[in-house]
This record gives structure tokens, sequence and C-alpha cells, in this order.
């Protein structure tokens, strides 16, 4: 094993080598990623930016655990996801991993605050050892504590964001992965979502990463990177293109 592997396990919240997603769609190999690169660092947030079929969710799914990559390397949080078995994925997931999608995925039958409660007891380590963050504060955090009694159909969209945002964080995971978290939302509902997102990562050091392809949204995260046909272009292509959108 390379040093700046080994180095990277122990201190980045993902390290990802020449990472290769190749889909079958009956007898045809579609390719999703082809060679992604990337390291993210403890605390950081990252926006992930490119066009439509670029393979932004793949790499995302990747992360968290719900694919396996047809090769290259993933560690997430010091563990390298793309070497276990099925059943060390699910539960590395289940340990380590937030997800927050486009559409929120929340049970209908259960009110706010059961929502939260139920990933808590789901999830284990943070239920067990009280690791994990208080309900009553990340209802707080989210501008939620009033809501916390409304079943999912009895919140507006935003807040339905922000409480599927308050379950993937409830038990600290080391990674918080969004899809298009205002991908269904207007603009005062995605400025919100963005400004938790940020208060999250500020306050509790949540490592995030999150594709958009909204250039506002990208820009309340700490980095940008660019994809392109499955794969992330380098340093200097993204300053360019930062550059050329006015970013700076
Ligand atoms: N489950 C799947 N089966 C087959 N092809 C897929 C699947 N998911 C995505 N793809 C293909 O992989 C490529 C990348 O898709 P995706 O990761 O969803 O891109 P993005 O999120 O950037 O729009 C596209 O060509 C898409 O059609
Ligand atoms: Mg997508």
């Amino acid at each position: 094993m390379n040093n700046r592997i080994e180095l990277a396990q122990r201190k980045d919240a993902v390290v990802v080598e020449n990472l290769q997603m190749v889909y079958r769609v009956g007898k045809v190999d579609v390719p999703a990623l082809r060679g992604v690169e990337i390291t993210v660092k403890q605390g950081e947030f990252v926006a992930v930016m490119g066009p439509s079929g670029c393979g932004k969710s793949t790499l995302l799914h990747l992360l968290g655990g719900l694919l396996r990559p047809t090769s290259g390397r993933i560690f997430v949080d010091g563990i390298e996801i793309s070497a276990v078995n099925d059943t060390e994925r699910t539960r590395i997931r289940r340990e380590k991993i937030g997800f927050v999608f486009q559409r929120f995925n929340l049970l209908p039958t259960l009110n706010a605050r059961d929502n939260i409660e139920l990933a808590r007891r789901i999830h284990g380590n943070g239920y067990r050892n009280g690791s994990g963050l208080a309900v009553d504060e990340v209802l707080r955090l989210l501008r939620l504590e009033d809501k916390m009694r409304h079943k999912p159909a009895e919140l507006s969209g935003g807040e339905q964001q922000r409480l599927s945002i308050a379950r993937a964080v409830i038990n600290k995971p080391a990674l918080l992965l969004a899809d298009e978290p205002t991908g269904s939302l207007d603009s005062d509902n995605s400025l919100l979502v963005l400004q938790m997102l940020q208060e999250l990562n500020i306050r509790y050091g949540q490592t995030i990463i999150m594709i958009t392809h909204d250039l506002e949204a990208a820009s309340t995260a700490s980095r940008i990177v660019e994809m392109r046909d499955g794969r992330i272009l380098n340093r200097v292509q993204n300053l360019v293109y930062a550059r050329e959108q006015g970013l700076f």
C-alpha cells in the first residue's frame, strides 16, 4: 500500500482512487465513471457540479456504499468500503453515512420527531452510546421545533427537506451526502436549506458532499469540484471554470 493511501486512510473523510463504474444494461455496457480521483478532508463542505449524466449521482451512491464499483478504491473515514462484502458495507453505511436526496423519503405515518427517533434507533451507534446529537437540538437548529408533531404531509416541501436533513445528521455521520437537496424547492426554501447545511458544517464540523447544478447553491460550499464525462476535472480546469463563472 502506498504512502498516500496510508496517510489518507488515517486522516481524510474520503479518498477515491481511479474509480470506474460501468452499468450493464441488457447487453450494453454504460460507462458512468471513468477514473474518478478525489480526496475530501474532514470538515470540508464540497459541492460537485456538472451536466446531467456526467456521473454525479453514481459517484455519490458509490461513496455511500449503495453500489459496488467496477474497479478502483474508496476509503470513507479510514475504511476501504470498496473492499468489504455487502453485509459489512451496509453496516458501515448505517454507521458512517447520512443521505439527503431530492425526494425526501420520509415515513408518512410518523410525525417529525418520530422520523428522527427512528433513524437513531436503526443506526444503533448513537442510540447505544449516546454519541449522536440531541433530537431537540437538531429540531431547533433546523427550525422545526414547532413542527415536531406534524406528519410529513402536514409540512411544506422546505420543512420536509429540513426534516430529512435532521434525520440524516442525528447520528453524527462521518459523511453527509446530498444529491440535489434543493432540486425541488423554491428559492426561499433552497436558501434556508443551504444555510442550514452550512451551519451544520461550521458548528459540528460535519463533512458534506453535495451535488448541485445551481452555482449559487454550490457557492455555499467551501470547495467546488466539476465533473465531466465520468471524471473530476483537475484543479487548473476547475479554477478556469470558476473564473469563467465569475466566482472570483
Ligand atoms: N442504474 C443505472 N443503470 C444503467 N445506467 C445508469 C444507471 N444509473 C445511471 N446510469 C447512467 O450512468 C450515467 C451517469 O448517470 P448519473 O450518475 O445518474 O449522472 P448525473 O447524476 O450526473 O446526472 C448516465 O449515462 C446514466 O444514464
Ligand atoms: Mg443525478
